[in-house]
């Protein structure tokens, strides 16, 4: 017998054989596409560090909406932006809200053919930049759950289909299930971002959404990336506190994380592929370094094989536009 008996290469000689072997797959199924929604805002308004990212106006929405239904994206992520802020992020649970009033118009446009999520967090709204409520000089756990269980019950009122709260208080999953469930919610669903670690590729992120902290890090309450126990032990709690999605956040740079969960838990798992991912890819592909569709499409791919069943993307738009046309 010739030497090697097993050829791998036989399963990858044309482009046909190599569709029949694909394990993985990747569709604009797969996506979750964050929105950005400015209050007060009269024209789109470009995110300097996000390229072809932009704010919204709500006069916006329904064609930015209309657009990701038309590319097979089943949800949306909505992120407000408020013009008030003060210590205690008022404007994130006022009925009247920027994100309650985009979620409602959403609502009223597309009825079910959309997934409506929103962020459930107070950095966005509070003076200090902080994802809890800072008593002294430290962010108060029990204090901000209140406030995070209002914010989803706002929410839950305009029509909003999942509320994922990404502030990493402990204990946010189950006070926001009871406070949805007493007021009637049960259907309303929660997407936490369970491992959401206290991470640099955020740094998009916070111009895009005026959300840096105005003092210290979020060191106390975001998990450190040395710690990938912690890290599950984290997706564990809120899966025993009644979440349905758990998310691992960032997503390439913790590929290890979405896989163990994955094989640990059977739930679904989210992976959040954030600014800095989005950021570094649009700064080389700028450069001509890499080639951006290409580039994306592995990295994309490579999320779906570590086991995440889908993927909030900035990408979301664009790679449902290229795997039409492939
Ligand atoms: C804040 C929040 C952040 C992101 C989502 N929600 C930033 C942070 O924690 O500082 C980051 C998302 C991204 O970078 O794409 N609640």
């Amino acid at each position: 017998m010739s030497f090697p008996s097993r050829r791998l290469r036989r399963l990858r000689t044309s482009e046909k054989m190599r569709e029949l072997v694909q394990q993985t797959t990747l569709s604009s199924k797969d996506f979750i596409c964050p929105v950005f929604v400015q209050e007060d805002l009269k024209t789109r308004v470009k995110i300097e560090s996000m390229s072809e990212i932009e704010r919204l106006p709500l006069d916006d929405i329904n064609d930015e909406v209309g657009t990701i239904t038309d590319l097979g994206i089943p949800a949306i992520m909505l992120f407000g932006i408020p013009t008030k802020k003060d210590e205690v992020g008022s404007s994130a649970f006022n009925d009247n809200g920027i994100v309650q009033k985009t979620i409602s118009q959403i609502r009223q446009n597309f009825g079910d053919k959309i997934v409506i999520m929103a962020d459930v967090c107070l950095c966005q709204f509070t003076s200090t930049g902080h994802c809890g409520i800072v008593q002294g000089d430290k962010i108060d756990n029990d204090t901000s759950l209140d406030t995070l269980a209002k914010i989803a019950v706002s929410q839950a009122k305009a029509g909003v289909d999942t509320v994922s709260p990404s502030a990493m208080m402990d204990g946010q999953v189950a006070t926001i299930r009871k406070a949805l469930d007493d007021n009637g919610f049960t259907d309303v669903s929660i997407m936490s971002h369970s491992a959401k670690h206290r991470s640099n590729f955020y740094a998009p992120f916070r111009d895009a959404a005026e959300c840096a902290p105005k003092f210290g890090d979020r060191k106390t309450y975001q998990v450190p990336y040395t710690n990938a126990r912690e890290a599950m032990l984290e997706v564990e709690t809120d899966i025993n506190e009644g979440v349905d999605i758990v998310m691992i956040k960032p997503a390439l740079s913790y590929l290890d994380l979405i896989a163990e969960a994955r094989r640990r838990f059977n739930i679904p798992v989210a992976a959040y592929s954030v600014s800095g991912e989005y950021a570094l890819v649009k700064a080389a592909s700028q450069l001509g370094y890499v080639n951006e569709k290409d580039i994306t499409e592995e990295i994309l791919y490579s999320i779906k094989r570590a086991g995440a069943d889908m993927i909030v993307t900035y990408f979301a738009k664009s790679a449902s536009k290229f795997l039409q046309e492939s």
